[in-house]
């Protein structure tokens, strides 16, 4: 699935005014394609990448679309990982029976390695495990483009590696769209094909 972005303006109402965060702002990511979205903290990445997800009120969420944000703690602490995702398959995907929901979850758990904490609450799970389990979720929802706000920033080094490889194997194997956004100039080259700097996209005239 393409993403496809043209003059986008975006601005957000404060006390003292109005500040414009996107300003005739476009990008076009071609299906298939990893791109890493790099700027400074406050620049906007997160507006951005919550505009194309359809999380600012203005157009409605689809499946395929899905965003893993920074914060670890993105699965409900009530479910266990399976119940977390064979409820959001459940959601998804009308009709499909219990059984095979859960068999669906499995599948995905086993994907990103977690199968054999099915059954953990995520207050059991490491922060590295806890992104691999929305990983998860996103694909066993069956979403067609990743969107990754800084979702590795407080894992260490043997983790952020471990979720790189498991990254990268997933967007091959699934030939996913992902658009990262980092400020880490080291981990955008590491992971994606293309970067692009966020101020590059930003306040010029659409093509
Ligand atoms: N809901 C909001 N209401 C008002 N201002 C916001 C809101 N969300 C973000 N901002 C402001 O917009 C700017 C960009 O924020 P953000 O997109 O989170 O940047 P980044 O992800 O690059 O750090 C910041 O100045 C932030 O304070
Ligand atoms: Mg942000």
């Amino acid at each position: 699935m393409d993403i496809k972005l043209s003059g986008i303006t975006k601005e957000y109402l404060h006390e003292e005014g109005t500040r414009k965060v996107l300003d005739n702002l476009s990008l076009f990511v071609p299906s298939g394609h990893f791109v890493s979205i790099i700027g400074p903290s406050g620049c906007g990445k997160t507006t951005l990448l919550k505009l194309i997800g359809g999380f600012d009120g203005h157009s409605k969420p689809s499946r395929e679309i899905f965003m893993i944000f920074q914060d670890a703690n993105q699965l409900f602490p009530w479910r266990t990982l399976e119940s977390n995702l064979s409820y959001a398959i459940r959601k998804t995907h009308k009709g499909i029976s219990k059984a095979q929901a859960a068999e669906k979850a499995k599948a995905a758990l086993s994907e990103v390695g977690l199968l054999e904490y099915h059954h953990y609450y995520p207050h059991q799970l490491s922060g590295g495990m806890k992104q691999r389990g929305a990983l998860a979720r996103a694909l066993a929802v069956g979403c067609k483009v990743l969107l990754m706000d800084e979702p590795f920033t407080s894992l260490d080094r043997v983790n952020k590696e471990i979720a790189y490889e498991l990254l990268l194997k997933i967007w091959r194997e699934k030939k996913l769209t992902v658009i990262f956004v980092t400020h880490d100039l080291e981990e955008a080259e590491r992971l994606s094909e293309q970067i692009l700097y966020f101020e590059d996209l930003n306040g010029k005239i659409s093509v």
